[in-house]
């Protein structure tokens, strides 16, 4: 094994017995945090007693295989490591280690009884606060330690403010990562990586820094860039459309031409009933969709999940095959940046509503979390439907 600068840095602190209670790694994307957070545990967990308990946790139990156990396997090979996700156990130089998800139901109540030597976790920002209390009190044993890497998040998110921040009370050590320490990489792909991000995912995922979300939520939406016009698809092209549904609150639909490296939204209609004074019937929204899709064959068409009434009404005539949209808001949005990043989201100069939405569609900077104004989000909600829900999986975009 050929370790990074930083990454001998770290080792170099275990080696010296410098390791504390509590040790995070946080920073940029890969920038080597995971690799050497498992070499770390594995060297670690051979050297403590075979007859204590450990714990692995990941947001979920399949994030947590595809991460870590996976490349565990890789690094320490099946001799040293087997494990097993529906017994949720697997054994590292012959220790056994427990394997959870932070978010799965009653994770937190599985661990309660426990006493742990040690505990790894993966993407710690991403876990429930509560069951990061709760582990933290099951580790009891004389010199157990937690080894976790994570992204940064908002400065107010808590593992920043109750742990990071006052780590000198805490018997803590954390340990920044930066994208450019991974020297393994080739420079060009960590380039292309870079180049994914913009505004606060930028600050957090490549500069590694907790920082708040401010401003417009895709600053990279630039109409020299994202906009054509007269765009004429491929016949290839498979054709989308996606809703965000509304009564009282406009109703807006998007019809997108997904070509193999792009999609391009083609044509889009924006009704708003405030605006043009008369609400209409789910029957009448039916109505704009069929008009919307006249001329093309449509393959699916990704609807608001709310939206029950209108997904039965789309049903009940039968010409199209609907799909409820995953409206994961934080998630979803940065999908969306990142696919505006690469370029692979394009936008017809018919389509004014998106066009104006991009320009105003901002994070409410007076809450600590991620936030959203639910003001001109309409467009922009069909459009993260659509680019969540389909685009996503198309691309191969990582979670
Ligand atoms: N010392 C190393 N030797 C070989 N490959 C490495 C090393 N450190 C990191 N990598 C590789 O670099 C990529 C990013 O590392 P990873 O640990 O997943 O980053 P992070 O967890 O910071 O996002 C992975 O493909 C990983 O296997
Ligand atoms: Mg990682």
């Amino acid at each position: 094994m050929i370790y990074t600068k930083k990454q001998l840095e770290l080792m170099m602190l275990w080696k010296k017995n410098k390791l504390k209670r509590l040790n995070i790694l946080e920073g940029s994307v890969s920038s080597g945090k995971t690799w050497i957070s498992l070499v770390l545990w594995g060297f670690w967990v051979a050297t403590m007693p075979s007859d204590k308990l450990y714990l692995m946790c990941g947001k979920s139990l399949t994030t947590l295989k595809r991460n870590c156990l996976i490349p565990l396997e890789e690094l320490f090979g099946t001799d040293n490591f087997t494990f097993s996700t529906s017994a949720k156990e697997a054994y590292l130089f012959g220790r056994l280690i427990l394997l959870e998800g932070a978010n799965d139901a009653r994770s937190e109540s599985k661990i309660r009884g426990l006493t742990l030597q040690g505990a790894y976790c993966d993407e710690l920002t991403l876990f429930p606060e509560d069951f990061f209390v709760m582990l933290l009190s099951r580790l009891r044993v004389p010199g157990a330690k937690l080894i976790a890497t994570t992204n940064p998040d908002s400065p107010e998110h808590w593992l920043k403010k109750k742990y990071i921040d006052r780590k000198s009370e805490l018997n803590m050590l954390s340990i920044r990562f930066l994208l450019d320490d991974n020297t393994t990489l080739d420079p060009e792909y960590i380039q292309a990586v870079k180049a994914e991000y913009s505004g606060v995912f930028y600050n957090r995922f490549i500069l590694g820094e907790w920082a708040i979300a401010e401003g417009l939520i895709y600053p990279q939406f630039n109409k020299d860039l994202h906009v054509v016009s007269n765009y004429k698809p491929s016949k290839d092209a498979i054709y989308y459309i996606s809703i965000d549904y509304g009564t009282v609150n406009p109703c807006s639909m998007g019809l997108w031409a997904l070509e193999d490296d792009k999609a391009v939204r083609i044509k889009e209609h924006y009704y708003n009933s405030k605006k043009q004074g008369d609400r209409r019937t789910d029957e009448e929204h039916y109505q704009s969709l069929v008009e919307l899709a006249k001329g093309y064959d449509i393959y699916q068409v990704i609807v608001d999940p709310s939206a029950a009434s209108f997904i039965s009404c789309i049903r009940k005539h039968g010409d199209f095959v609907v799909r409820s949209a995953n409206n994961s808001v934080i998630d979803g949005v940065r999908t969306t940046g990142t696919l505006l990043s690469q370029g692979r989201l394009l936008f017809s100069d018919t389509c004014k509503d998106s066009i104006r939405e991009f320009s105003l569609y901002r994070w409410d900077e007076e809450k600590p979390e991620d936030t959203v104004i639910k003001e001109n989000d309409h467009a922009m909600d069909d459009i993260r439907y659509f680019c969540y829900t389909i685009l996503k999986f198309h691309y191969w975009l990582d979670e």
